[in-house]
């Protein structure tokens, strides 16, 4: 079974830009084809948030028909770009038995594996946090499953020595205790729009998916992780071997042209959930 990780697509509507000078509508159109045409590399498909730049309903409408258009299973969680409420109207199919409209977590069992997705939104911050509710059920549905298995989420319970994006995370050392614990699972975040792997309190492997649409500049000063550039675009494939959990990071081969670094114009962290 291999599980096809991708992260922060970053959508605007047909016909804007993201921070000026990204078309990510357009890397749909070629996502969607690369998507189509390697269905035979993948089981099913994971998006780790950012879905879209600022909520945008028109954004999540285009994700939608591309994601149903597609015959593996999609499963997504929302990042601090996101909206929850236009999130959930739109894209609640690929948040199936979600926790609540507050918090979109939920489970999906698999026949070789169990994928818990997480939802760290935190409506008008940047950095994320899992509840203490959430963290709870996870505690619970971790105890009982047999099964190898992966937890999502957008954000990133280490700090990368990224300047910016070391942020805090709420509940983080609860979380990474928890899966300590547990054999054969890996933590696959997105966020940080690079390719990146850690271990959370020297417990816990902690993988990061790049960006479909925009990289962020590999900047390991304390003023880095603030401009994006064009880099290739890319992937992880996430899959359970006679060692365990192996991860691979592919590239997409659509047009890049390595400028850069740019600012991320107009950025917000939505609040109006
Ligand atoms: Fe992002
Ligand atoms: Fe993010």
């Amino acid at each position: 079974m291999t599980i096809l990780h991708i992260s922060d697509l970053h959508v605007e509507p047909v016909g804007k830009l993201a921070y000026v000078r990204a078309n990510t509508a357009r890397r749909m159109i070629e996502l969607t084809e690369w998507l189509r045409t390697h269905e035979e590399t993948y089981d099913a498909i994971v998006v780790t948030g950012d879905l879209s730049c600022d909520g945008n309903i028109d954004a999540y409408h285009l994700i939608d028909a591309i994601f149903r258009s597609l015959t593996r299973p999609c499963y997504m969680v929302p990042g601090n770009h996101d909206r929850r409420k236009p999130f959930l109207e739109c894209l609640s199919h690929f948040c199936p038995g979600y926790f609540s409209p507050e918090n979109l977590s939920y489970s999906v069992d698999l026949p070789e594996a169990r994928l818990f997705m997480l939802d760290t939104l935190q409506p008008g911050k940047h950095w994320g946090a899992v509840p203490e509710p959430v963290l709870d059920w996870l505690e619970a549905e971790l105890r009982e499953t047999k099964k190898p298995s992966l937890v999502f989420c957008h954000h990133t319970p280490v700090k990368p020595g990224m300047g910016y994006m070391d942020e805090p995370f709420g509940g983080a050392e609860r979380l990474i205790d928890m899966l300590s614990r547990q054999p054969d699972v890996r933590l696959c975040t997105g966020h940080l729009h690079r390719p990146v792997a850690t271990l959370a309190q020297n417990k816990v492997v902690v993988v990061t998916a790049p960006s479909v649409s925009l990289q962020m500049k590999l900047d390991l000063t304390p003023t880095g992780g603030d401009e994006f550039v064009f880099e290739t675009p890319g992937y992880a494939l996430h899959k359970f071997l006679e060692d365990g959990w192996v991860t691979h990071f592919g590239q997409f081969p659509f047009p890049s042209d390595f400028s850069g670094p740019w600012p991320f114009t107009n950025t917000i962290n939505p609040t109006d959930d």
